[in-house]
């Protein structure tokens, strides 16, 4: 049952409508009042309500009715309707346990999504969970992601239990913790795990750019747009679409952000159409957002918006127990990769790894484990190697811009990494940690030749 809380009878009647026309067993009251008496005597499975009761529109009331539906029933999502000029309204919201909001004049697909969307987590949230790992590595492909301990048991279970849903997903935690590796887990196992998966960095995308990135152009446009483009929300439609790196996007182009996750819609450049898509939205960073709410350098309302579901990585530090599987792991891939005989690795070098701070957490032990094998000599490897390769990596994971020194040690490491892999520039990027475009900056960037 869906209880629908609005003065207005207009938008009782078309919710009331909506529901039943999707399935939906509702029941609507006018204020809060009834609504109170109501769900003194029943527990309906969401709610969904109207912030004004009154001709003031402060939303003071929506917000003090809130407030005693979680007393009453803190499991039961509540879906906000609020106007687009108060979305800072939903936000106070979404902080006193709103589990989503819809800008009014609504869509009813944005509608129906929603309410089935948190129907199904509420759902899920009430099932027992899958307790064990084995069991989880059973029911779900989770083949790359290597790891025993309970820190990302505990991430994969959560994980897992969202991938089917629709919801929104923060993905958050250090460099190197495995952000992109979780985004893929959670399309590859969703319904929309056949349709694409778009990956955006965002930290590489200009203000001017992120209109016709994002949502593609026609040809004319602007002076440049020389032939139509495809946007990413189009290329992901039906998909997920991974956007990373969210913390370092601009404030113009968050609020462009905010709309489309808001409308589902967006209006490719030079045209007036408005184009609609189907995506679901996992958004990756490793920076602190709350704190850069706090320093009006990230919109509030949009992180409410991507934070709904907020999963997040721990350290390397943290899950240091995973360190031998992992480092296995490492091994055994690039062995297989170079057709290099197998290592033995020495024990005295697990309790070593154990002890590093691994400021880089995953990429940093993996690329610490390839280089290490690749430059040393004979296959038995010990804790003498991972030092001699070590110093190297730590200098390495703590880049912070403008540091000639470091500037200069990146530059070094690539060039030799290049000759290791003989130019070949994919292998270089994955020995690296980097993707192939962000090699080929650096190497622009420090003028290095590549050519085979
Ligand atoms: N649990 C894991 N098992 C195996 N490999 C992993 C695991 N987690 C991460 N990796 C590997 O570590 C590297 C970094 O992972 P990923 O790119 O997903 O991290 P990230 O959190 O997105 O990092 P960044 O913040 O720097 O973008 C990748 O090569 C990935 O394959
Ligand atoms: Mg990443």
């Amino acid at each position: 049952m869906i209880l629908i809380i609005d003065d207005d009878i207009g938008i009782r009647t078309s919710l009331n409508l909506l529901m039943k026309q999707a399935g939906l067993d509702a029941f609507a009251v006018p204020e809060q009042n009834s609504a109170i008496k109501w769900l003194r005597e029943h527990t309906p499975d969401i709610i969904l309500m109207d912030m004004n009761f009154t001709v003031s529109t402060s939303g003071e009331e929506g917000l003090e009715l809130l407030r005693k539906v979680k007393i009453l029933h803190p499991e039961v999502p509540v879906i906000l309707i609020t106007g687009w000029g108060t979305i800072s309204l939903a936000v106070e919201g979404v902080k006193l346990g709103a589990s989503d909001f819809i800008t009014k004049p609504w869509n009813n697909n944005q509608i129906i999504e929603s309410v089935k969307t948190n129907l199904k987590i509420a759902e899920i949230n009430s099932t027992d969970k899958p307790d064990t790992n084995c069991n989880l590595r059973k029911r779900y492909d989770l083949t790359n992601i290597i790891g025993n301990s309970t820190e990302i048991k505990e991430v994969l279970i959560s994980a897992m239990r969202i991938a089917p849903t629709n919801a929104t997903v923060l993905v958050t935690g250090e460099s190197g913790t495995g952000k992109e590796l979780i985004a893929e887990a959670i399309h590859n196992n969703s319904k929309r795990k056949n349709k694409p998966f778009i990956k955006v960095n965002l930290g590489g995308l200009s203000a001017s750019l992120f209109e016709s990135e994002m949502f593609g152009h026609k040809r004319g446009a602007f002076t440049d747009a020389h032939t139509d483009r495809t946007g990413r929300f189009a290329m992901a439609d039906g998909g997920t679409i991974f956007l990373d790196e969210i913390g370092e996007l601009d404030l113009q182009s968050q609020v462009k952000l905010l709309r489309v996750l808001q409308e589902q819609t967006f209006e490719v450049l030079g045209s007036s159409v408005q184009k609609k898509v189907d995506v679901r939205v996992i958004c990756a960073t490793n920076r602190n957002l709350p704190l850069m709410v706090q320093k009006g350098e990230f919109r509030e309302d949009l992180y409410y918006r991507i934070n709904l579901i907020n999963l997040n990585l721990p350290s390397l530090r943290e899950r240091s127990n995973d360190i031998p599987l992992l480092v296995n792991h490492f091994a055994y891939k690039l062995c297989k990769e170079h057709e290099l005989p197998d290592i033995n690795i020495d024990k005295n070098a697990y309790s070593y790894l154990k002890k590093l701070p691994f400021r880089g957490n995953i990429r940093e032990l993996k690329n610490l484990v390839e280089r290490t094998i690749l430059m040393s000599s004979n296959s038995d490897i010990d804790s003498d190697n991972f030092i001699a390769n070590q110093q190297y990596e730590i200098v390495n994971t703590n880049i912070e811009g403008g540091l000639t020194t470091i500037d200069n040690i990146e530059k070094e490491m690539i060039i030799k990494t290049l000759n290791i892999y003989k130019n070949n520039i994919s292998g270089a990027a994955r020995s690296l940690g980097l993707s192939r475009g962000a090699l080929y900056r650096r190497l622009d960037k420090y003028n290095i030749s590549y050519e085979k």
